[in-house]
């Protein structure tokens, strides 16, 4: 009953023209909306781009981050407000790179989450583990905080819209992956969390991503997973094969 949703981020990757050259070529082959939802989410300064080249495909544009402020002094940052202004639909909040090279905290997740969903975007709130806290047994503790700091305050229907994107630090650009079942637990107790703050209904709609090496490979297996929505995806969103690949996966 959740529509599958497959997002791309790009990260620091791609010029303009190459940016532009892989959405001409992948707007015609995205899978119907109706069946998934399909994301890319580029550099900032390509988004009005890519959005007006997508405006009549299923390919949908999503920002990589975002500051929590409405507005403000704050040199260099984008506000949600002025990601809603050029159509952007999703926006990627506390991925875990943001959360180690810029100082994100639950606590300014959970502020964006508030910024984006007042601004009618749909967040995708990155939590995951690192190597050393899953090797002391703390993933579910370590999740489950990231989750209860990043809802804080949201209603319920702000809730059962949210994306939560599960990646574990240590598969991330790594070529490793969680297995498929480690996966789905994780993303099993993260939904029983977002029951236990909300209520099952709430949580039987949120939408849990995986994220961390997926590729064509083995994105049926994990996707096949009782938790499993959907995914996350770096470098195999960079090449529009494995791209669309994913996507039909998910469709
Ligand atoms: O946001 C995407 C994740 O960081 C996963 O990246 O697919 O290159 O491992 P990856």
């Amino acid at each position: 009953m959740r529509k599958p949703i497959i997002a791309g981020n790009w990260k620091m990757y791609k010029t303009l023209s190459e940016a532009k050259e892989f959405v001409e070529e992948v707007k015609g082959l995205v899978p119907d909306a109706d069946k998934v939802d399909s994301v890319i989410c580029a550099p900032a300064l390509y988004l009005q781009q890519l959005v007006a080249s997508t405006e009549s495909s299923s390919l949908q544009i999503g920002a990589q981050t975002m500051h929590e402020e409405k507005e403000g002094a704050f040199t260099g940052e984008i506000s949600a407000a002025q990601l809603a202004g050029i159509k952007v639909n999703y926006v990627i909040i506390g991925h875990s790179e943001r959360r180690q090279y810029f100082n994100e905290t639950d606590q300014s997740v959970n502020k964006k989450v508030h910024a984006a969903f007042e601004n009618g975007l749909t967040p995708i709130m990155c939590v995951g583990e690192t190597l050393e806290q899953r090797e002391n047994g703390e993933t579910g503790s370590v999740v489950e905080a990231q989750v209860e700091a990043g809802l804080a305050g949201l209603s319920e229907q702000q809730a059962g819209q949210l994306v939560i994107a599960y990646e574990p630090i240590w598969a991330i650009g790594t070529g490793k992956t969680a297995t498929a079942q480690d996966a789905n637990e994780v993303c099993g107790i993260i939904r029983n969390k977002v029951a236990s703050l909300f209520n099952d209904g709430i949580a039987q709609q949120v939408r849990i991503q995986y994220g961390g090496s997926v590729k064509p490979a083995n994105i049926e297996e994990l996707l096949g997973m009782e938790h499993i929505d959907g995914a996350l995806v770096g470098g195999a969103s960079l090449e529009t094969d494995s791209f669309v690949k994913l996507l039909e996966a998910g469709s």
